[in-house]
């Protein structure tokens, strides 16, 4: 057992979907949840700069005190978790992991396409993490870089996400993909959205359950679980504070926020 908080990062406040499922999952751990929102987004950045500012978020979690760490964006796992396994011995999650066992827990997926930020599908994390499990997968990756800031404007149900995702998806669907790995965080809002637009049988992924689950077995694997008879607490830190954040923050997490505090980097 272990009482301490966990700690959450991500570029901005779509990580909350992860913390989300999180609290659904573990009711009794409490989180610290940092959002690097003066330096969103992370998704079209250099994998050099993305690594030094995955870094700098996780030292300022490790300087809360948390037990465990997870990595609540795409981007970040895709270009820093190797390299912060190597460099910190606290437990780091990242949600590719997740987001790929969930993909293959259906035997029959063979055609896979992926939503992501360029950042993300350049990287070719999920492409590889995929094709090492599973051979004989066809996989598409598409970049989909207008998603992030239509879901940061709210335009969740607007033609124009309409007409950006079927832009973005109707390559996929012509090239007959039976699942779609919705690779970004932000992306579990478009769900309504997505689903109006694909063929019924194509399967949607998403990673912040399958997150979820994998900490909890992680927690339970090396004992580090909060004692069960509490309720544990969300306290979130954003690099810059503004009233849209705080909109967004209870959108994604479907409830009030509370008081969100400024978070000073690389101190
Ligand atoms: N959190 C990022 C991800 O999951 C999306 C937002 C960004 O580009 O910073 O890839």
């Amino acid at each position: 057992m272990n009482p301490a908080p966990l700690g959450f990062f991500d570029s901005g406040v779509g990580g909350l979907t992860v913390v989300r499922a999180a609290q659904e999952l573990l009711p009794a751990e409490d989180i610290i949840y940092l959002g690097d929102t003066a330096r969103l987004p992370y998704g079209s950045k250099s994998p050099e700069t993305i690594r030094q500012f995955a870094d700098e978020d996780v030292r300022f979690l490790i300087s809360r005190g948390v037990k465990a760490i997870v990595v609540a964006c795409n981007t970040a796992t895709a270009h820093a978790l190797p390299i912060l396994h190597q460099h910190y011995r606290i437990p780091i999650i990242g949600v590719i992991e997740a987001g790929v066992e969930a993909v293959l827990a259906e035997p029959k997926a063979e055609r896979i396409g992926i939503i992501a930020t360029r950042g993300t599908i350049r990287s070719h994390a999920y492409q590889h993490a995929l094709a090492q499990r599973r051979t004989g997968l066809i996989i598409h990756g598409q970049p989909a870089p207008l998603l992030v800031p239509l879901v940061e404007e709210n335009w969740i149900a607007h033609p124009a996400t309409q007409q950006v995702l079927r832009t973005y998806l109707d390559p996929l669907v012509e090239k007959g993909i039976d699942t779609l790995m919705l690779a970004c965080t932000h992306y579990p809002l478009l769900i309504p959205a997505l689903s109006e637009i694909l063929p019924t049988d194509v399967r949607l992924v998403d990673s912040a359950t399958t997150c979820a689950e994998h900490l909890k077995q992680e927690l339970t694997r090396l004992d580090l679980l909060a004692p069960a008879d509490r309720e544990g607490k969300l306290e979130i830190h954003l690099t810059d504070l503004s009233e849209e954040f705080e909109n967004l923050a209870r959108q994604f997490l479907r409830k009030s926020p509370g008081r969100i505090q400024r978070a000073t980097l690389g101190n």
